[in-house]
């Protein structure tokens, strides 16, 4: 039995169209977070939305709200996530020289505090922060897109992590962002993960409820 992990669905690769029925689908489906990628045309080449639009989701629904911001100084707008209803927010290492500062306004504000970091950013940007953080998000694309191909050399990462957590004690959750599927869910969660985004390969396969079966069998499976 492989430890129990949580299926975040990256809610970019839904119908924008109907926002408010994906996310009821969601819930329906017996999924509990739902991973929303604000992007912002600078730190990374995409634009999506921002707390408007998710203050306009909250109303709608009780799902965990995942925020991951891969926005430039991301420090300026922290309290506006918070306040439109992001229940996590998750900061890039690369976006700010005040990492600390963020991080510790996240948790001020009463949301869980996590940090991602970029393929080729190395866990020492994150190190000294650790006891600091609920969640550690291991990208294993380079953001900005979804649908990409997994990049192999993160599942090391994804394991150097999980060590470094074991030896110091920790328990902040590892999270995996960027071409997750059924294939390499086993290989993810040997590896240490807690928490799979899946966006292409969660949304482009409905029924949901099935998806996430899928899901389910795959992390029950030998890793390939
Ligand atoms: C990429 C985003 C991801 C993306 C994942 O910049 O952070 O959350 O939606 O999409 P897939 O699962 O299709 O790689
Ligand atoms: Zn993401």
């Amino acid at each position: 039995m492989t430890p129990p992990f949580i299926l975040s669905p990256s809610l970019l690769s839904s119908d924008f169209a109907r926002l408010a029925d994906e996310l009821a689908a969601l819930e329906a489906a017996g999924l509990s977070w739902v991973h929303l990628d604000v992007m912002d045309g600078q730190f990374v080449p995409n634009i999506t939305f921002g707390p408007p639009l998710i203050a306009a989701m909250r109303k709608t629904s009780r799902l965990y709200f995942d925020t991951h911001l891969m926005i430039e100084r991301p420090e300026r707008y922290l309290a506006e996530f918070r306040a439109a209803g992001s229940d996590l927010i998750c900061v890039h290492a690369e976006a700010t020289v005040h990492l600390e500062r963020a991080v510790a306004e996240i948790a001020r504000l009463g949301a869980a505090p996590a940090v991602a970091l970029n393929p080729a950013t190395p866990l020492s940007a994150v190190e000294w922060l650790l006891p600091q953080l609920d969640m550690v998000l291991i990208m294993t694309v380079n953001p900005g897109f979804g649908g990409q191909s997994f990049i192999p050399f993160c599942l090391d990462k994804i394991r150097a992590l999980s060590a470094l957590r074991r030896e110091r004690g920790l328990a902040f959750r590892i999270q995996v962002d960027g071409g997750v599927t059924p294939d390499n869910t086993a290989a993810l969660l040997a590896a240490g993960a807690d928490v799979l985004v899946s966006g292409s390969a969660f949304f482009g396969h409905p029924p949901y409820k099935e998806r996430l079966d899928v899901f389910h069998a795959a992390a029950d499976s030998k890793p390939a």
